[in-house]
């Protein structure tokens, strides 16, 4: 198959809350749209083209094959994080997620607090993760460069990407300022649906 780059799930002037337009730009249009490129590039005329993504990433990362797993895994990453994001009018803390995490962290502050920390303490390139666990237990996760809960057959709930190439333009190196106005554009909904 050949792999596409999808559109945005929302329009980029709907998340000033969090971005610029051009930092949706550079990083959906030129970032994103370039691991696919690489991605496909790498796959064409290999038993790749044949494997779904999901397929993709797990082979290549059990074989060690970085020029497939990592832009692989970045191009799944990314649209992931896509649907993570929405306007702050619709980014409701709402329903089963909101339970399960009162649940598992003690409230919305000190979960808060938890992905917050992840997040801002990840050393380098990298992605937070809300996963739930073998033991459905919800949990916060650090994954350096293109690593996710794929690879660990865990169920990816939310993440975060805090690759410069996420807040730079923005926030210049002001990591910790991004993922607080992250807060503000989680896309509850489809967490919620990512639990299902
Ligand atoms: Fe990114």
């Amino acid at each position: 198959m050949t792999y596409q780059l999808p559109n945005l799930p929302f329009k980029p002037e709907d998340l000033s809350a969090l971005s610029s337009p051009e930092t949706f730009e550079f990083h959906h249009g030129k970032h994103h749209a370039g691991y696919v490129k690489k991605l496909n590039d790498a796959a064409e005329g290999t038993e790749y083209e044949e494997l779904d993504l999901e397929e993709a990433i797990k082979k290549s990362h059990e074989l060690n094959n970085t020029s497939i797993y990592n832009n692989a895994a970045q191009h799944w990453n990314h649209s992931f994080f896509w649907n993570c994001l929405t306007n702050p009018e619709d980014s409701n803390l709402n329903g089963e997620i909101k339970t399960r995490i009162e649940k598992d962290f003690g409230s919305f502050q000190q979960f808060q607090d938890q992905f917050t920390m992840a997040a801002c303490s990840l050393f380098g390139s990298g992605w937070a993760w809300l996963i739930e666990n073998a033991d459905q237990k919800l949990e916060i996760i650090q994954a350096a460069n293109a690593d996710n809960p794929l690879i660990n057959d865990q169920k990816a709930l939310l993440t975060i990407d805090v690759w410069e190439h996420a807040y730079y333009i923005d926030y210049r190196n002001a990591r910790p300022e991004f993922v607080k106005k992250f807060w503000n554009v989680v896309n509850w909904n489809q967490v919620n649906e990512n639990l299902k």
